[in-house]
């Protein structure tokens, strides 16, 4: 039988290509036994996290770290619960990866904290020795763009339902409703609010001085993404 295919390319190319759809499906269809899609428990990123995503891409830093854990007990140690497909629900694009010079860091707001974080883009080898990621010192004084957030949610609003202003169910029963503005001043009002919140956990100066000035630094907004990774 394999050698007959092997001298008939077309029955092997149909042969491959069926063998590859059946790995396909099984790989696929037991996602769509999950009870909700997107998974209970993932909420919308608001306008701050969004722009913190940005930056994220910007930098580049899917090219050294995934965000896809797979159901292997050595990564379940480390780095939490295995990743499901409701929990990109929100994620465009998803950010997966397809290589780890650094960790995973789908849940990586389950174990670091901000002042972590802050200390360590700054100056990664001091944190971790020996540490190969570089250091991200610009973003301590660039600014985040909210603008271009605030637009990436009202046209993803269009052709996609995002709960926005609306109750969105936690894994612990409650609910969390992620605000957006209804106009772009509200959008960097709510923003800022939320930037305050995370920068009162930092110590660089320079941070500080541009919230109080009511600009928030790119640091500012990649650290409530990254806490918001759950
Ligand atoms: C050249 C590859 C490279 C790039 C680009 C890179 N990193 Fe890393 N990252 C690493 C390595 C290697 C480690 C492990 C050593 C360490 O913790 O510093 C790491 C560790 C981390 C950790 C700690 C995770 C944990 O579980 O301990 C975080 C958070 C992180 N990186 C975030 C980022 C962010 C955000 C960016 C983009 C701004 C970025 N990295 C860009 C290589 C990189």
């Amino acid at each position: 039988m394999f050698h007959w295919l092997e001298k008939h390319p077309f029955f092997f190319a149909v042969a491959v290509f069926v063998m590859i759809a059946f790995a396909g499906l099984v790989e696929i269809l037991p996602n769509f036994a999950q009870a909700s899609r997107p998974l209970i428990g993932t909420a919308p990123y608001s306008t701050l996290e969004l722009a913190g995503r940005h930056v994220y891409i910007k930098n580049s830093c899917n090219a050294c770290h995934s965000q896809l854990i797979r159901p292997f007990k050595s990564e379940t140690d480390r780095y939490g619960h295995y990743s499901r497909s409701g929990e990109y629900a929100y994620d465009r694009p998803f950010l997966w990866g397809s290589k780890r010079t650094g960790p995973d860091l789908m849940r990586v707001g389950n174990y670091r904290t901000t002042d972590w974080h802050e200390n360590h883009m700054k100056a990664p080898s001091k944190i971790v020795l020996d540490s190969i990621m570089p250091a991200f010192t610009w973003m301590f004084t660039n600014l985040a763009d909210i603008n271009t957030a605030y637009a990436e949610q009202l046209t993803v609003a269009q052709f996609f339902t995002v709960p926005y202003n609306q109750p969105v169910p936690m894994k612990d029963g409650s609910t969390k409703v992620v605000k957006m503005g209804a106009t772009l001043a509200d959008a960097n009002a709510l923003a800022l609010a939320e930037a305050k919140v995370v920068a009162a956990d930092m110590k660089d100066q320079n941070v500080k001085d541009a919230i109080a000035r009511g600009e928030i630094p790119e640091i500012v907004a990649l650290i409530a993404y990254l806490n918001s990774l759950k």
